[in-house]
């Protein structure tokens, strides 16, 4: 059966590299964007663009229509949980048969962590509403140092971690798992951790990008009162206090943990850190 998917976020850093993977399959492709603007990024592509905010329950409704299987993402913000419940809902009535929801990993409603604790919490609703679903649940995106190239480029890379390690992913990993998992059978029901090769410290990941330059990254580790400092007005206060509490979590070696799950859904390696670090070399690289 020739089937539709729908994905949400489809401007953000997963649902855009999904978006581009689930090409190569025999899909009908449904992007949700927020603005006619962003819609036409996809003009003269295969993929539908449908204009519709997590907040406007008619429009996802609207979205959802005729939908077989759909990815869900939102921003972790203080609305995430509520918009992500109302979108599950939606998809249920609308007769979504399969929902792939990106979730994090150690995802626990009792956790120190407010997006692990949000995230477990839209897990169990889903659960509760019966619909087949998939629960994707990453570790640190690697792509997360870009949001830090400003101070790499300057030599420095900043965080509240010390000297613990974290598997952290390549988002292409994660897309690609998504994808797998939205075009082939015997997915439902799963919950995937999805880590990158290797556990590594900050200080391994700050070398391999000053590999991939040629210039040294100096790996330098704030206390997180200095790292909180630099956050405000960046972030909403939410999301920077989020951060802090994920920062913790990785101190604690919470986030060590190395799986197998992109090798076994997809059938290729995770990418390495120099990997990511040579893909990504410009960014990183003083002009
Ligand atoms: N970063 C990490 O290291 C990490 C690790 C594990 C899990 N995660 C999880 O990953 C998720 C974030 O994923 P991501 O990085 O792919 O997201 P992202 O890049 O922040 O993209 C968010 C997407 O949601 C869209 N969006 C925002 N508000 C919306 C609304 N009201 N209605 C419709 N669309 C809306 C954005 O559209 P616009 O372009 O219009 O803004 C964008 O396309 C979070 O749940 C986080 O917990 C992150």
């Amino acid at each position: 059966m020739h089937e539709t998917v729908l994905v949400t976020g489809a401007t953000g850093t997963t649902g855009s590299a999904l978006v581009e993977l689930l090409l190569g399959h025999d899909v009908s492709v449904r992007a949700m964007v927020r603005s006619d603007a962003a819609a036409a990024r996809f003009a003269g592509s295969a993929v539908t663009p449908v204009v519709a905010d997590l907040d406007d329950p008619a429009a996802v409704a609207a979205a959802l229509a005729g939908v077989d299987r759909a990815y869900l993402v939102t921003p972790s913000s203080e609305r995430a949980q509520a918009q992500q419940v109302r979108f599950a809902e939606l998809a249920a009535q609308a007769g979504v048969a399969h929902l792939v929801k990106l979730s994090q990993l150690a995802a626990d409603e009792e956790s120190p962590v407010r997006f692990l604790r949000y995230h477990a919490a839209v897990e169990r609703r889903i659960r509760e509403l019966g619909i087949a679903a998939t629960f994707l649940r990453p570790n640190l995106f690697l792509q997360g140092m870009l949001a830090m190239a400003g101070p790499i480029r300057e030599g420095r890379l900043f965080a509240p971690i010390g000297d613990a390690r974290v598997s952290a992913v390549d988002v292409r990993d994660v897309a690609a798992v998504a994808a797998a998992v939205l075009t082939g059978p015997g997915h439902e029901g799963a919950t995937y951790t999805i880590t990158g090769p290797a556990a590594l410290t900050h200080a391994e990941i700050a070398a391999a990008l000053g590999d991939a330059t040629g210039r040294p990254v100096a790996f330098v580790d704030v206390p997180p009162a200095v790292f909180a400092a630099q956050l405000r007005g960046v972030l909403p206060d939410w999301q920077a206090d989020g951060l802090l509490e994920d920062y913790a979590h990785y101190a604690r070696g919470e986030a060590a943990a190395v799986l197998p799950t992109v090798q076994e859904v997809t059938g290729r390696a995770p990418r390495t850190v120099a990997e990511f670090a040579r893909d990504h070399e410009a960014a990183f690289t003083p002009v």
